[in-house]
């Protein structure tokens, strides 16, 4: 992490603030003054500012808007791993609090507090989530039953729990999901004899991908997000 940003999320500080802070030589790592916010820091690095060690506070909470090409996990040999895209200190702290494949799109929650992601990820608390899906052939007139009254999917027992399905076009819907199974959406489709050909995750819970954020770009959430969770 350069050591500019460093300070704006250990201070709070704007990025026009923390260059001036470094300017004025207040700010030393491992004792040197510096004078450049692109300075790399790495984990040992001890960072302080009118001689006070500075670190940064608290658990984080971040939303990625994942490109398709990562992996929620570490690198599987062919696709890079969507931790690159992050510019954190203390990265192998970070986990993901729920996975998208590699050729899925959008919202993906990363945090260091396991019992928030426990929160989203445990089948108990049925934490909704929301995909768009674009779809082969065209949807049937019974989908928004089947997905309601839950389907029968390959090499599992229990059907899928209720899930809505809003139709947008007839090769285009929304769908809402309380479970997190393996490859749940395009198996959900493919038991009815249908196709995912792109998906892309749109909310968990009550987070929404921010309309703001470009492709593999990320932000800290809101304290609502964060506490949103625990509701
Ligand atoms: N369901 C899938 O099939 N893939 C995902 O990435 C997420 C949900």
């Amino acid at each position: 992490m350069r050591l500019d940003k460093f300070l704006c999320d250990a201070l709070g500080a704007t990025r026009k603030e923390a260059t001036k802070l470094i300017k004025s030589g207040d700010v030393m790592v491992n004792g040197t003054t510096l004078k450049s916010g692109a300075h790399k820091l790495t984990d040992a690095c001890v960072v302080e500012w009118q001689n006070r060690e500075l670190t940064l506070h608290g658990p984080k909470y971040i939303m990625l808007f994942k490109p398709d090409g990562y992996v929620c996990s570490h690198e599987d040999g062919f696709n890079p791993t969507a931790f690159v895209l992050l510019d954190e200190v203390k990265m192998e702290s970070l986990h993901f609090a729920g996975r998208l494949d590699a050729d899925t799109t959008g919202l993906v929650l990363i945090t260091d507090d396991g019992k928030w992601s426990h929160r989203i990820t445990s089948p108990k608390h049925k934490c909704e989530k929301t995909y768009r899906v674009w779809l082969a052939d065209p949807i049937q007139d019974d989908y928004v039953t089947k997905f309601k009254q839950g389907i029968e999917l390959r090499n599992e027992r229990d059907l899928t729990l209720p899930a809505k399905l809003e139709v947008i076009t007839e090769n285009e819907v929304l769908l809402t999901i309380v479970e997190g199974k393996y490859h749940q959406v395009k198996r959900m489709f493919a038991a009815l004899g249908n196709k995912v050909e792109g998906l892309h995750r749109e909310r968990v819970g009550a987070i929404e991908l921010d309309p703001d954020l470009e492709l593999g770009e990320y932000r800290y959430l809101t304290e609502e997000e964060v506490d949103s969770v625990w509701k």
